[in-house]
């Protein structure tokens, strides 16, 4: 048996197993491999009827003929058009180069996430449009949302809004820095039928949006802060780090939070410390071990932790 067969065994195998709770759940994209055998350094997400796979660094890189082959072998395996095998290079990047487009041909289409609709496209941005790994957070926070007003920080293409708004969030206020991430939540809510106006969308650098909201006392019962490692956007002032700004950013997330309030924070950054001086501001209860889906436990890509508003 070559290399790629027992590649696609493992898939296959994995599949086997995932498709009766993936459909149970009511979920269309879930992570079908994860790095499971070291020569395939690989992560492959299902979408549907799409694939979508990451291409982790190594020391020797798959050269392209190698990487085209494992996409040939899968399609034909799992009985997917080659044209919905999409390939993207993960790479430690930082800066404006991790959402950089890669390709404007692929379609963009909807997947179902228990009961709710998503816009993804595999083939233009690094990221897909939804973050596989955040689908329990995301459902802890619709079971949250129940009357409560809602603040989505960081929020990318809305996902965590339109849970919200799904939950009964009475409303909500979408912040990200960038105008086509902000269309794609609205269109994102809309493909719920939930884009009424109690939902709003502020793009802004959400630390300026925060002492704005300081200012004018503002205050919100849930709220969802999911920041990227690093951002060094031009709009911004200076360059944003999570290890090292993460207490200056909770404190002033927490000016918000209305008293009984919680506050959902996570982050990717691996290695991730969170300080110790945080236990003074708020009670605060790591998650992790609820909101990594069990997809997604081989390599926990996220933590997560609730802090409760006193
Ligand atoms: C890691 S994603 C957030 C993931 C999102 N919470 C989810 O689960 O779908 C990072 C997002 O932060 C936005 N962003 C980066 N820097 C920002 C800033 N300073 N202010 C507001 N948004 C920013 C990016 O445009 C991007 O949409």
């Amino acid at each position: 048996m070559s290399a790629i067969d027992a590649l696609c065994n493992r898939v296959l195998k994995n599949q086997r197993h995932l498709t009766k709770w993936a459909r149970r759940e009511g979920i269309d994209a879930y992570r079908l491999y994860d790095r499971d055998m070291p020569e395939f350094p690989l992560a492959i997400d299902c979408y549907a009827d799409w694939l979508n796979i990451q291409v982790f660094e190594r020391k020797r890189p798959l050269t392209v003929h190698e990487l085209d082959g494992i996409c040939e072998a899968l399609a034909a395996e799992l009985a997917i058009p080659r044209t919905q095998v999409t390939t993207k290079a993960r790479r430690r990047q930082r800066g404006p180069d991790q959402y950089r487009p890669l390709s404007n041909r692929v379609p963009s289409f909807q997947v179902g996430e228990h009961g709710l609709e998503f816009e993804v496209n595999l083939g233009r941005y690094l990221d897909t449009g939804l973050f596989l790994d955040h689908r329990n957070t995301r459902r802890i926070i619709r079971d949250a949302a129940s009357g409560r007003s809602f603040l989505n920080l960081f929020a990318y293409t809305g996902s965590f809004t339109v849970y919200a708004a799904a939950g009964g969030a009475r409303r909500s206020v979408t912040v990200d820095l960038s105008k086509t991430y902000q269309a794609w939540s609205r269109r994102n809510l809309a493909h719920n039928g939930l884009n009424g106006t109690q939902h709003s969308f502020v793009q802004s650098d959400a630390l300026t949006f925060l002492e704005r909201m300081r200012r004018a006392r503002a205050r919100f019962e849930l709220i969802m802060l999911d920041p990227p490692s690093f951002s060094n956007s031009k709009r911004m002032h200076e360059a944003f780090d999570i290890q090292r700004d993460h207490q200056a950013l909770l404190r002033a997330t927490l000016d918000l939070l209305a008293p009984g309030g919680e506050l959902y924070f996570s982050t990717n950054r691996r290695g991730f410390q969170l300080d110790p001086g945080i236990a003074e501001l708020a009670r605060v209860v790591e998650i992790s071990a609820k909101t990594v889906p069990r997809d997604f436990k081989r390599y926990a890509p996220h933590r997560c932790w609730i802090l409760h508003g006193t």
